[in-house]
């Protein structure tokens, strides 16, 4: 037996060391006057990423709907070391903004090279309350515009060699309580992206794409729904950022940060009623 955990705990080193051998190194040097849009920018995940990409010097376009919020955003990019930062107000609930988003930052910066996409709709956090249209209304944000962006920005994307970066959720992998909605909403985005990294790669385009799994994050929005209702360790948004933008740039398909969302993506298959377990047991919830 211990023989056999020796061999064990050794096998794991040997894995973990091959696969950070063989993962593809970060250039940060390839992302000076890269051209990047990103949504969802005038706060959490979405304006950290806009930060660490001005500190590359980066060439960037943000979008959200406040559009104060983004000239601040923008000014705090220029002042980071960006080459540009433009900013262009949009809701990505209409159906032309996520057109007319994209054609600006094509067109603003000569082209595209990352398109990162992380915007969310508002959604409370609670048992489902049988509402079917805010379901229907939170698709056209977290999912369509989503699938519209990436297809306007695919010509531009195929001529740089360039990337689109999905920000998605361990909610999109795993079925958790109090997010029906928005789950739902990742699930869809896992599913179509994950598909579209299939057909490009069969197809030998030079459009990568990188689905993003991310655990409990920081952000002010995330942190106020969850306050008191789970009991879970929250990652800095700066650090999730910064791997988001390390995954898009080593064209690797896919991100889990923090680590333990893979781990956890495995055991909900192989043990699913201690995951159901652990998953309940981290809420506060009396019926
Ligand atoms: N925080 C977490 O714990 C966590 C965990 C897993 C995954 N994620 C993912 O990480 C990404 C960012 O999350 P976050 O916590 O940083 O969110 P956040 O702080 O709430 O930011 C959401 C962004 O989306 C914009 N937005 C909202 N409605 C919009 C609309 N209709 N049209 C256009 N833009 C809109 C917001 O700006 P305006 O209000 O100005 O429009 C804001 O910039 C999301 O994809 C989320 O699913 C987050």
């Amino acid at each position: 037996m211990r023989a056999f955990t020796k061999v064990l705990v050794a096998s794991v080193c040997v894995a973990y060391v091959a696969v950070k051998w063989t993962a593809p190194r970060f250039n940060a040097e390839s992302l000076r006057g890269a051209r990047v849009l990103v949504t969802g920018a005038s706060s959490g995940i979405g304006e950290q990423m806009a930060y660490h990409y001005a500190r590359f010097g980066a060439q960037i376009v943000i979008t959200a709907r406040r559009e104060k919020v983004l000239q601040q955003v923008a000014e705090k990019c220029l002042s980071l070391g960006a080459q540009k930062a433009l900013y262009i107000a949009a809701n990505m609930g209409n159906e032309s903004d996520p057109d007319k988003v994209v054609d600006f930052a094509v067109e603003k910066l000569g082209g595209l090279d990352y398109l990162v996409l992380n915007h969310i709709g508002s959604t409370s956090f609670g048992m489902w309350d049988e509402d079917v249209e805010h379901i229907r209304s939170l698709f056209k944000v977290n999912f369509f515009s989503y699938v519209q962006m990436a297809k306007r920005a695919l010509n531009a994307l195929e001529q740089s060699k360039g990337s689109v970066v999905v920000v998605s959720s361990l909610a999109g992998k795993m079925p958790n309580p109090f997010t029906a909605p928005y789950t739902s909403t990742k699930f869809a985005l896992n599913g179509f992206f994950g598909v579209l990294q299939h057909e490009l790669s069969m197809k030998k385009s030079n459009v990568s794409i990188s689905i993003c799994t991310l655990g409990l994050i920081d952000t002010e929005s995330a942190m106020r729904k969850v306050r008191g209702v789970i009991d879970a360790p929250a990652y800095p948004a700066t650090e999730a950022a910064l791997n988001i933008i390390i995954t898009g740039a080593t064209r690797q398909p896919e991100l889990y940060y923090p680590w333990f969302t893979y781990i956890m993506t495995l055991t909900k298959d192989w043990f699913p009623s201690v995951t159901n377990y652990v998953v309940q047991s981290t809420y506060k919830y009396k019926p």
